[in-house]
């Protein structure tokens, strides 16, 4: 779609360094053009949460939506696509001007979903449930670009981080170092400036925020603190 094209292709950054992704899920959906500009400088990437109401019980939003916003921001849209049948839709949020999707080990056919967001030029991602084990997604580790390890159950914002998914956290940290992968990981739900610390410190560098920052009355300061959090525990400063 012209939109996209028109567009210069958005600069993921280098893997593995700490990025902060405010989540649209919090934002108000009827001033999102505006709330996605406001905390944009302090943003390095534009999580988008897919809800088809049969992974998860809830729905969200689609690749119109993408499409639309993609007219008002140059961040790069890391769509998290919480879908039976992601494979329907890739190419739609593809041409949408998404930049990276994540899809599902839940679901199962991961390498032909793979194959499919390599084909579309997309950068390719996969998400663990809070009770998904690593192994389920260590076989897939040298072809892929990230690992979300959801420290919530899908579906809604606003619930309590689980502590107990940084062990996993840290297994994909010690894969990623042994085998010296060029790959993020990526945490999601629950994240504020008291989590995000224990995050960082398991081996997380991709923080997904949404009430924590689109919840706040001022969302960039807000941001702007999970971001500082972080850097203090990863000795970044
Ligand atoms: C949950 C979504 C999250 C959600 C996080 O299913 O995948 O991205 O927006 O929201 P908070 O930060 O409020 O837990
Ligand atoms: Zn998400």
């Amino acid at each position: 779609m012209e939109e996209s094209t028109a567009m210069p292709p958005r600069d993921p950054g280098r893997a593995g360094e700490l990025r902060i992704a405010p989540s649209v899920l919090s934002a108000d959906f009827g001033l999102l053009a505006e709330q996605v500009g406001e905390v944009a400088p302090s943003a390095d990437w534009l999580h988008v949460d897919v809800m088809d109401g049969h992974f998860v019980p809830n729905v969200t939003i689609g690749p119109p939506v993408v499409a639309s916003l993609r007219r008002h921001t140059p961040l790069f849209f890391d769509c998290h696509l919480m879908m039976t049948e992601p494979e329907r839709y890739l190419q739609s949020f593809a041409d949408a001007g998404a930049d990276g999707c994540t899809v599902h080990v839940e679901i199962g056919h991961t390498d032909e979903l793979i194959a499919q967001m390599r084909s579309l030029g997309l950068r390719a991602g996969l998400a663990l449930n809070p009770d998904t084990p690593f192994e389920a997604v260590q076989p897939y580790l040298g072809d892929i670009d990230l690992v979300l390890c959801m420290t919530v159950f899908p579906g809604f914002g606003g619930q309590s981080f689980i502590a107990d998914v940084m062990g996993k956290v840290a297994q994909v940290r010690a894969a990623v170092e042994a085998g010296s992968l060029p790959l993020d990981i990526e945490v999601d739900g629950g994240i504020d400036t008291t989590t995000a610390p224990d995050a960082v410190t398991a081996g997380a560098n991709v923080l997904v925020a949404g009430s924590a920052i689109f919840g706040q009355p001022q969302p960039w300061e807000a941001a702007d603190a999970i971001r500082a959090s972080a850097r203090a525990a990863s000795g970044q400063g």
